[in-house]
């Protein structure tokens, strides 16, 4: 048996700790505080959200569950450096025993990146790149409320250097939630834009993680580790349902402002797409981002 047949004989398949899904599923975070006993949550989202009241049903869980709750609002699309700076300032004013992300990717990202910088006591930008956490955060759980980046249970982390004019991202299976809580009635608020570019995002993460390489064609040497495992079983069998949905969903939750089915049904899909590309791999689209969206901010 060769080196090659060696190394590839195996996949691996990271997730979230625990993945909570469907309508109302935010009060889970109640539970969750008195079991765990949680004092003190740091809630990081962004202005747009908290004047949508989309933030208020997790302070209200948080409140029932006796959490102290402090809330960084200065989230941005896609997040510059300087403001995952004043993120981590406020983790370590606040010490929080748990960090919250509530938003669409660029909230949930930075959530991923100020776990790290708290616990680790780096800079920011020391995450950038493949596996620079050192090790566990503190726990972290992310609910999005966008249906699309599936940031909820990636391994990714995404930030804008604002000076290179760039997108940069770190991944580390120390960047995947402790827990992704996935409400779909998070998202019905998402203007039409919003919900139409976060469909077609969830929808190229599957048709990437479906059409990428093999992971027994990986050239990955023997004794080393890669960002992407590779296309397997598993992850082709959650991008070919998440396919499927977005066929069926897409338009009408993007269109039909009452569809809250359809809504539900792409809160799902981008989830499910964000377990396999998160595990396979994406391929030249995502690549594109990075030197694009830091130029025209179109991701
Ligand atoms: N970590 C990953 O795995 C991963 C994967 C893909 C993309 N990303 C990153 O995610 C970011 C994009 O995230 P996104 O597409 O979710 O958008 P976003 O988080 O940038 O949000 C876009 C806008 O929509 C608003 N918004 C979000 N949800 C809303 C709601 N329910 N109601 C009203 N307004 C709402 C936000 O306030 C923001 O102004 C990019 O930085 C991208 O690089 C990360």
């Amino acid at each position: 048996m060769g080196e090659a047949n060696l190394t590839r004989a195996n996949w691996s398949f990271g997730t979230p700790g625990q993945l909570i899904f469907g309508r109302d599923s935010v009060t889970q975070l109640t539970t969750l505080a008195g079991r765990l006993g949680w004092q003190q949550a740091l809630v990081i989202t962004d202005a747009n959200l908290l004047d949508a009241k989309v933030v208020e049903p997790v302070l209200l869980a948080l409140a029932a569950g006796g959490v102290q709750v402090e809330v960084f609002g200065e989230g941005e699309a896609e997040p510059s450096i300087a403001v995952a700076e004043a993120s981590m300032a406020l983790a370590n004013e606040v010490k929080p025993d748990v960090i919250i992300g509530v938003g669409g990717g660029s909230n949930l990202d930075l959530s991923k990146n100020t776990a790290a910088a708290f616990t680790h006591q780096g800079h920011p930008t020391d995450y950038f790149g493949f596996d620079k956490v050192p090790g566990p955060t503190i726990p972290l759980v992310c609910l999005p409320t966008t249906a699309g980046t599936g940031s909820e249970v990636s391994h990714s982390m995404v930030l804008t250097d604002t000076e290179q004019q760039i997108k940069i991202s770190g991944q580390s299976e120390y960047f995947r939630p402790d827990w992704a809580i996935v409400d779909p009635q998070l998202t019905y608020s998402c203007p039409r834009q919003v919900a139409a570019d976060s469909g077609i995002d969830a929808l190229t993460h599957a048709i990437e993680a479906i059409t990428t390489v093999d992971f027994d064609q990986l050239e990955i040497p023997l004794g080393e580790t890669c960002a992407y495992d590779g296309r397997t079983e598993l992850t082709s069998s959650l991008a070919e349902r998440a396919i499927r949905i977005c066929g069926k969903s897409l338009i009408s939750a993007v269109n039909s402002p009452d569809d809250y089915q359809a809504k539900d049904q792409m809160a799902l899909a981008a989830t499910l797409a964000g377990m396999a590309f998160s595990n396979s791999g994406v391929a030249l689209v995502h690549a594109m981002e990075y030197p694009m969206g830091g130029e025209l901010h179109c991701s």
